[in-house]
Order: C-alpha cells, then sequence, then structure tokens
C-alpha cells in the first residue's frame, strides 16, 4: 500500500498535470470501522467506531467563480457542475456525494465558493468502511476551505451536513455514525458516540489490541431495502411499546428487563429485532468499560456476542460474513470478530494480540476462499485520525 505521503504526491502531481497549476489546498476524510454498535445509531443509541487509515483526499485550488470541476484518479473521470444549479444526477456515480454536501452547505446559508479537484481514495467501494462518508466529510472540508468557510460549521455540524446530504440528495437513508467518526476521530482512539445527544467520549484502544479487517467481497445488494426494512420494524416496536411505556421516544430507552416485560406486544420478528438494539446498546456500554480496564477477553467476547445478535435476531449477517468471521476466530491470537457496518456483505472485524495479525490474515486467506468461494482482502489498520485539511 502507497504511504499517505506517497498519495499526496500523485494527487499533487496529477493535479498539476490536469490543471496546469499547483493545488493550494488538500482535504481528506477518511473511512471508519465500527469496534461494536452496530444498527443503534438510528435508534439513539451508542456506536463505538474509530476513524481507520484509509482515506479519500482531495487536493484542490479554490476558483473565483461558481463552478466545480472534479477529476477523480480512480474512476479517471471528469465531472463539471455549478453551484447554481445541483440536481441529483442518475448517471452520476460518485459525484452526487459531491453535489449533495454542496447543496446541503448552501441549504444551511454558507456561501460556497468552486474549486478545481483531484480527488484520490483507497478506501475500498461498497465494504462496509464507509467510503461514501469519506467522500462527503471530504468534500465538506473542500468546500468550507475553497470559500473561506472552514470555521463556518463545528465537526457535529459537519457530520450533520455530510449525513443530510446522503439522506436528502443521494437518497440513503443512513444514521450519524459513519460521518460522525470521518470527521471526529482520533488517534490511537475509539470514539464512543451517543446517537441522541451526539456528544463523545474517547476510548483508548488499547495497546494490546491489533484490529484487522476481512473484505468478504461479496456483493450487498440487498443491503438498501433491507435496511430500511429494519428501521420501519424498529420504529414499529417503538410504537408498539409505547403504548405501555409512554417515556419511551426511541429503542435507545428501553431496557432488556422491560423488552421481556412486554415482549407479548411485539409480532415476534420485531421482538427479535428489538432484542439485538436493545442487547447491543448494553453491550457497547460494556465494552467501554472493557476497553478501559484492558479486559480484551471480556471485549471479545462482547464482539461474538454482537454477531449472534446481527446474525439471529436482526439477520443482517450473511454465509459469507459468518464464514470471515469463523476464519478470523480459529486463528490463535484472536479475542473475538464481528460483522461490522449494516451488513449483507462487505467487511468483519477482528480484534487481534499485536504480532497476530498475519496469523489472522493467513487464517483468513486458508479457510475463508474454500468456504465462500470468493477471494477476500484483509487490511490492518489502527485508530486515525478524523478529517483534516492540509495547506499545500
Ligand atoms: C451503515 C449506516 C450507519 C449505521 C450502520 C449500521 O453503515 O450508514 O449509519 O446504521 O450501517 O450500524
Amino acid at each position: 500500500m502507497k504511504s499517505s505521503e506517497q498519495r499526496t504526491q500523485m494527487i499533487i502531481e496529477e493535479f498539476s498535470r490536469h490543471f496546469k497549476q499547483s493545488p493550494t489546498l488538500l482535504a481528506v476524510g477518511p473511512g471508519r470501522v465500527n469496534l461494536i454498535g452496530e444498527h443503534t445509531d438510528y435508534n439513539d443509541g451508542f456506536v463505538l467506531p474509530v476513524a481507520i487509515k484509509r482515506d479519500i483526499r482531495i487536493a484542490l485550488r479554490p476558483r473565483p467563480d461558481r463552478r466545480v470541476k472534479v477529476y477523480s484518479l480512480e474512476y479517471d473521470d471528469w465531472y463539471e457542475f455549478s453551484l447554481d444549479n445541483l440536481a441529483y444526477n442518475q448517471d452520476a456515480l460518485w459525484t452526487n456525494y459531491v453535489m449533495g454536501v454542496a447543496w446541503v452547505l448552501q441549504e444551511l446559508g454558507i456561501k460556497l465558493a468552486g474549486f478545481d479537484g483531484v480527488i484520490s481514495g483507497n478506501v475500498p467501494r461498497a465494504s462496509g468502511l464507509s467510503s461514501s462518508a469519506a467522500l462527503e466529510v471530504a468534500t465538506a472540508t473542500a468546500l468550507l476551505a475553497a470559500s473561506d468557510q472552514s470555521d463556518a460549521l463545528d465537526g457535529v455540524q459537519i457530520a450533520l451536513a455530510a449525513q443530510r446530504a446522503e439522506n436528502q440528495f443521494v437518497g440513503v437513508n443512513c444514521g450519524i455514525m459513519d460521518q460522525y467518526i470521518s470527521v471526529l476521530g482520533q488517534e490511537g482512539q475509539a470514539l464512543l458516540i451517543d446517537c441522541r445527544s451526539l456528544e463523545y467520549q474517547l476510548v483508548p484502544v488499547p495497546k494490546e489490541a491489533a484490529l484487522v479487517i476481512g473484505n468478504t467481497k461479496a456483493s450487498r445488494s440487498l443491503a438498501g431495502s433491507a435496511y430500511n426494512e429494519r428501521r420501519r420494524q424498529c420504529e414499529e416496536g417503538v410504537a408498539l411499546l409505547q403504548t405501555v411505556l409512554p417515556g419511551v421516544r426511541a429503542l435507545r430507552d428501553v431496557s432488556s428487563d422491560q423488552l421481556e416485560e412486554h415482549k407479548g406486544l411485539l409480532p415476534e420478528v420485531v421482538y427479535r429485532r428489538c432484542r439485538h438494539v436493545v442487547s447491543e446498546n448494553e453491550r457497547v456500554l460494556q465494552a467501554v468499560e472493557a476497553l478501559r480496564s484492558n479486559d480484551l477477553t471480556t471485549m471479545g467476547r462482547l464482539m461474538n456476542a454482537s454477531h449472534s445478535s446481527l446474525a439471529e435476531d436482526y439477520e443482517v449477517s450473511s454465509a459469507a460474513l459468518d464464514a470471515m468471521v469463523e476464519a478470523m476466530r480459529s486463528a490463535g491470537g484472536c479475542y473475538g470478530a464481528r460483522l461490522t457496518g449494516a451488513g449483507f456483505g462487505g467487511c468483519a472485524i477482528a480484534l487481534v494480540q499485536p504480532g497476530r495479525e498475519q496469523a489472522v490474515a493467513d487464517a483468513i486467506f486458508e479457510k475463508y476462499p474454500k468456504a465462500a468461494n470468493i477471494w477476500p482482502e484483509v487490511y490492518i489498520s489502527q485508530a486515525g485520525p478524523g478529517a483534516q485539511l492540509i495547506k499545500l
């Protein structure tokens, strides 16, 4: 893998080649991996992600007019638009994220200027590591800087703007986790995010724990429709529980005991969906305690329990993800493993003893292809920083 400096050098050279001038700024938005707390963010719950050291970066130079002209290195694709004419374009793939962020910032009353930019990323696409949030956050950072408005929004407001771009412009009904951690991540730290108050606490990743990410490379075609269905089922659960628990605004407010007591009110599937969310919120808080006391055995057990709950109660795992998690756990030195992100494909994460990363990777390459008939990818990553703006 190219180093961060090599990538920056390459993107600067590409900019100069395409625009015959030098870029003046570099905006960076990282991808993320969630340690635990899946499908809890849109239930006002808790999540515990880290930003990873893979990102989308934009080298840019502000323009005096209101045009944005961008070139994507990986897609080898140009796109140009005016900030006065922003509309979703079915044929534009990645640029809808760029236009969507511009649209939201202007909706918020921020006066934007255009820029020339070259975009390049190494967050695997459609793999559950939030390449779209990385692009949105890099774009917001770029647009605000190009417009001399870097102080117009704080980190949480940037995350909310990026989420709104995805919800209202791109049309994906995601929660706040991905954009939040992409903006606010910190080196060496996981963030315990309270998705209701939008406050966070830092939770250091212990030095005795390394992260190995296994990409199943399995298609996630079901993800969109099933994601929305899960959200509806959670809302249905809340509406039914509110008839006896009037203080409940979201599944965040329901304890396991309360859910058991009122189980009879819920259709069986809705009950299982709720049981996942309620128990997952409890696991996140236990995981924070485990990490803070360096109890990695408990942390691994909680990750394994999270995967079972996602597979059996929330039904968002897949044969490929189950095979990946099994392969990871089979290696010595793996504390625990679970699917990460929305599910149905994409990636799993394992917490492993430092020095055992390669052994876990070897186990994945040996066992996963036999079980799933797909060749996987493995990424070893540390918790990295959130969004950055670098003057070139
Ligand atoms: C996707 C969404 C997030 C979150 C996860 C599941 O990554 O974008 O908001 O809901 O799925 O935890």
